[in-house]
């Protein structure tokens, strides 16, 4: 692991260490312990989850030996419950036949089995599942924006797009919003959701649950002429339908138009994107363009991103993750 400092504990110790404010939030226990390089472990993440499961990614291919020696590392500094492993190397997005069981193995690689768990994040409770594939329930680098919107939702009504989990759903809903709809192309991940509503115990309609492409369902809304106060957008980087492909860095100003077009006059357009690739400015104004062409006159009103708390940035880099918030008028 010719990257990986030899003091690799101390590194790991001291990397969750810096998170303290976390360490000491009761509201809130899932966080990131350990970003990558601007934490000393190039291509490496860990996220924890109710106090004691770990679950770490590898962005690169470590050989057996240096995986074991890092797993080693993460027992001795965090004393997890348990660890699950998630190798991401960039090869695994693009070729679908890779296993998936050597990718997100369903067995921990230390400690005890977990089927589920709930953790918090500010007092809200959250299904997570670390065995299922690389996506455990809980996108970590969303908890300011999920924040944000828990500070405004009240009487609202919110279009989660790209709902997965429906985290952004719950959130609107505990904080009062009038009606929150949550589209995903998985019905799966909605029935999630469904359950992450009920923890928190939260009426479940499932008309507010909607399995089906995005795409689709905007032009549907517009036809009707239902709009929402607030349209969060947070696609993934490259998606493939049974009908069309969606490429963030070259399709978002499509994305921010038919977006643009179901948002309230007034009202916000939240557009995320968490493609590494694409700079910050050049996605800005991407969804400026995107409104424009809804014939939708657009004005930024505040960027959001990960904490810097838990997701560090190394000097002059940006983080992957962009939140443009536009007021649609
Ligand atoms: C990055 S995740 C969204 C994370 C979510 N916003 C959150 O904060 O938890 C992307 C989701 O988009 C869904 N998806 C991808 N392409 C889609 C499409 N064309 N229509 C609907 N859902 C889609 C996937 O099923 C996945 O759940």
């Amino acid at each position: 692991m010719g990257a990986v400092p030899s003091s690799l504990v101390d590194t790991l110790r001291a990397a969750r260490d810096r998170r303290g404010p976390l360490l000491s939030d009761a509201r809130t226990t899932a966080f990131r312990v350990l970003h990558g390089e601007a934490d000393g472990v190039p291509e490496v993440t860990a996220d924890v989850f109710g106090g004691g499961l770990y679950v770490i990614s590898l962005y690169q291919d470590f050989t057996p030996a240096e995986e074991e020696a890092l797993l080693d590392a993460a027992v001795a500094a965090w004393a997890p419950k348990s660890v699950y492993l998630k190798r991401r190397p960039r090869e695994a997005r693009v070729l679908a036949n890779v296993a998936k069981e050597s990718l997100a193995p369903e067995v921990p690689a230390r400690g005890e089995p977990v089927e589920s768990l709930t953790a918090l994040e500010n007092g809200l409770s959250f299904l997570i599942r670390p065995a299922q594939g690389l996506s455990v329930g809980l996108y970590l680098d969303m908890r300011d924006t999920r924040a944000w919107l828990q500070e405004r939702a009240r009487g609202l009504t919110v279009l989660n797009l790209f709902a997965y989990t429906c985290a952004f759903g719950v959130v609107a809903s505990a904080s009062g919003a009038k009606r929150a709809l949550n589209i995903d192309a998985s019905r799966r991940v909605l029935e999630w959701g469904e359950e992450n509503a009920r923890l928190n115990g939260q009426p479940v309609d499932r008309y507010d649950y909607v399995a089906g492409d995005v795409f689709d369902w905007l032009k549907r809304l517009a036809k009707k002429g239902e709009t929402f106060d607030v349209v969060i957008s947070d696609p993934p980087s490259f998606s493939t339908t049974r009908t069309a492909r969606f490429s963030a860095a070259r399709d978002y100003a499509r994305l921010a138009d038919a977006a643009a077009r179901v948002v309230t006059p007034g009202g916000r357009l939240v557009a995320c994107c968490n493609h590494a690739g694409l700079p910050a400015r050049r996605f800005e104004t991407m969804v400026a363009e995107g409104v424009a062409l809804a014939g939708r006159k657009g004005k930024a009103v505040g960027s959001l991103g990960p904490s810097a708390l838990d997701f560090p940035s190394l000097p002059g880099q940006e983080p992957a993750l962009k939140v443009h918030v536009v007021e649609v008028r």
